[in-house]
């Protein structure tokens, strides 16, 4: 048997149980072939296609810009690359909003064009209908609660959410809700951890936190600041594994430094 074919992929029934038994869960953000292979390889549980991809891939200053196109590009990439982990992919700004039918044929086309296995769509109450309906046809769906990036215009900071009762509430209702609509997981984004603590013991569904504290039952983080390639962002829930925007650089002004100084190529470097 080979060494792929023994691997046990991912998939949300499994998360389901690793809830179950008290593992943790790990999710990273990936938008390219090489990245999506170097940490699935490493084992990574859930890879997610964010639209992330909009500010560390593109240079935008929010994750409005990115079209479908665009996600299902980066998503067919990291699909090529997964052999392991669960890829879910964001469904972008502008495709799911309008209605249900839209939330839909959008999902219909990330799922048949990119191979991945589930969606994941921003808001609650509001987005009922259009998870019902993805879920008829099918396809997994993954909510997001708390600071929901695409509607950054409306909340106006990056600051935490839903720190006052009123506010609290009303996303421990949404939480209910996506769990009752069908999602097989949240995503619970910058939001008090005592909050997501009980959001997540009360729901049979996986947690999964960014900003949330210790107490969700899986924490997910976007790949290039974990590893230190941006350098502006710095958020106080930011743990930063590697600056690899240094080591990068250093590496570059090398190669710069040996071709000026004609080191490189060298000898065992030529035909
Ligand atoms: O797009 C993204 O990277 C996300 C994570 C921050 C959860 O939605």
């Amino acid at each position: 048997m080979s060494v792929e074919s023994r691997v046990k992929i991912v998939t949300t029934h499994v998360l389901y149980e690793m809830k179950l038994r008290g593992e943790k869960i790990s999710m990273l953000t990936a938008y390219d072939f090489s990245m999506a292979r170097i940490i699935d390889g490493a084992g990574i549980d859930i890879v997610l296609v964010g639209d992330s991809a909009s500010n560390v891939m593109a240079g935008h200053e929010s994750t409005l810009p990115i079209t479908l196109e665009q996600m299902i590009y980066h998503a067919q990439s990291v699909v090529r690359a997964v052999k392991r982990a669960l890829v879910v992919v964001d469904l972008p700004f502008g495709s799911y909003q309008g209605n249900s039918k839209e939330a839909l044929s959008s999902s219909i086309r990330i799922m048949k064009e990119t191979g991945a296995h589930a969606v994941k769509m921003e808001g609650g109450e509001e987005i009922k209908e259009s998870v019902l309906r993805i879920l008829s046809a099918g396809i997994p769906v993954m909510g997001h609660l708390g600071l929901t990036p695409q509607a950054i215009y409306k909340f106006g900071t990056y600051e935490v959410r839903a720190r006052d009762k009123k506010e609290a509430d009303k996303l421990i209702s949404d939480a209910f809700v996506l769990e009752k609509a069908g999602c097989f997981a949240i995503v619970l984004e910058k939001i008090p951890a005592n909050l997501a603590a009980k959001v997540t013991e009360s729901l049979k569904i996986p947690i999964i936190g960014i900003g949330a504290g210790k107490d969700a039952d899986g924490q997910v983080l976007v790949l290039h600041d974990m590893l230190g390639i941006t350098q502006e962002f710095s958020p106080r829930f930011l743990r930063r594994y590697h600056n690899l925007y240094q080591e990068i650089k250093g590496a570059v002004q090398n190669y710069i430094r040996d071709i000026k100084t004609l080191d490189f190529p060298g000898k065992k470097e030529q035909y």
